[in-house]
Order: structure tokens, then C-alpha cells, then sequence
């Protein structure tokens, strides 16, 4: 049996990790705009579960699709890149190792196409 990312970190670390990524996130002058406004109580909780869904753990996550939740904020390739930059790093921070980081962000990576959809400028 394999231990996943989930049982050798917990919830508590996970959650904590989450809580300091979403610090940078409204930190960056890239990122910080698409966020205002909006409940980050509700959008911790819910990147919470969805991490630890990622990571192997048993919880579920109980927000949108993620197109749904992102179709109308006009990310573009600049903001995902930067909030991918931004999650490696505190996860860094945080000890995760470079394989078990790498496989996040191949995870994240595979959500560029639902997530991303300002990938044109005028003209
Ligand atoms: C990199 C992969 C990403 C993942 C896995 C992800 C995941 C999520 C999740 C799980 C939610 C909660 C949805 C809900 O509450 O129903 C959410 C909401 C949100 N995300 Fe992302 N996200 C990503 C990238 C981004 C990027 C790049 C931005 C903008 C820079 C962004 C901006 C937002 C905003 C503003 C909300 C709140 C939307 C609302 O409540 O209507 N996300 N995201």
C-alpha cells in the first residue's frame, strides 16, 4: 500500500499551506484583481477540499466545475501561470518535496484549458 500525499501531510498542514497560497495570491499585482469581492472564506474552504481531493484524502469537494466557477472571470495565460508560480512556491515552503510538488502542478497544469479563457488580445 502507497501512502498518498494526503496521509503524510493531514488536513491540518494542507489546509494551512492553502490559507499562506491564498495570502500570495492577494499579494500579487497579477492575481489580487480577479479576487476582489468575492467571499475568500468560501474559496479557502473549497481550494482546501479540492487539494486534498487531488492529494488523495477523502475529502470531497462540494463547489462548482471549475469552468463554471471561472468562465466569467476572464483569466488569462499571464494570471494562471502566475497562480501556478505562486501554489509551487508555498508548497516549497511548506516541504513538500520536488516530486510531490511536481505532481500538483502537473494536476494544475491539466486545468489550464477549463480555467484560462482570455488567451486573445484586440487585433
Ligand atoms: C490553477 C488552477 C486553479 C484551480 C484548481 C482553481 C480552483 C478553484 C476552486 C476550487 C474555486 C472554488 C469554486 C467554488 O467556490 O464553487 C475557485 C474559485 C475562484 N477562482 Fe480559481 N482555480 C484555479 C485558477 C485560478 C486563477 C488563475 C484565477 C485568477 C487569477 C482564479 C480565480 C478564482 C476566483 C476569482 C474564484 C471565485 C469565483 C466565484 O466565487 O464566483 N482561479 N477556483
Amino acid at each position: 500500500m502507497t501512502e498518498s500525499i494526503y496521509d503524510k501531510y493531514g488536513f491540518d498542514a494542507i489546509s494551512k499551506a492553502v490559507h499562506d497560497f491564498y495570502g500570495r495570491v492577494l499579494k500579487s499585482d497579477v492575481t489580487a484583481p480577479y479576487f476582489q469581492g468575492y467571499n475568500m472564506t468560501r474559496i479557502i474552504q473549497h481550494q482546501t477540499q479540492f487539494i486534498c481531493m487531488l492529494l488523495g484524502g477523502p475529502a470531497s469537494y462540494r463547489g462548482r466545475e471549475l469552468e463554471m466557477a471561472h468562465h466569467n472571470l476572464r483569466i488569462t495565460d499571464d494570471a494562471f501561470e502566475e497562480v501556478g508560480e505562486l501554489l509551487d512556491e508555498t508548497l516549497e515552503d511548506h516541504g513538500f518535496t520536488d516530486e510531490e510538488r511536481e505532481f500538483v502542478m502537473s494536476k494544475v497544469a491539466s486545468t489550464r484549458g477549463v480555467i484560462v479563457n482570455e488567451t486573445r488580445t484586440a487585433g
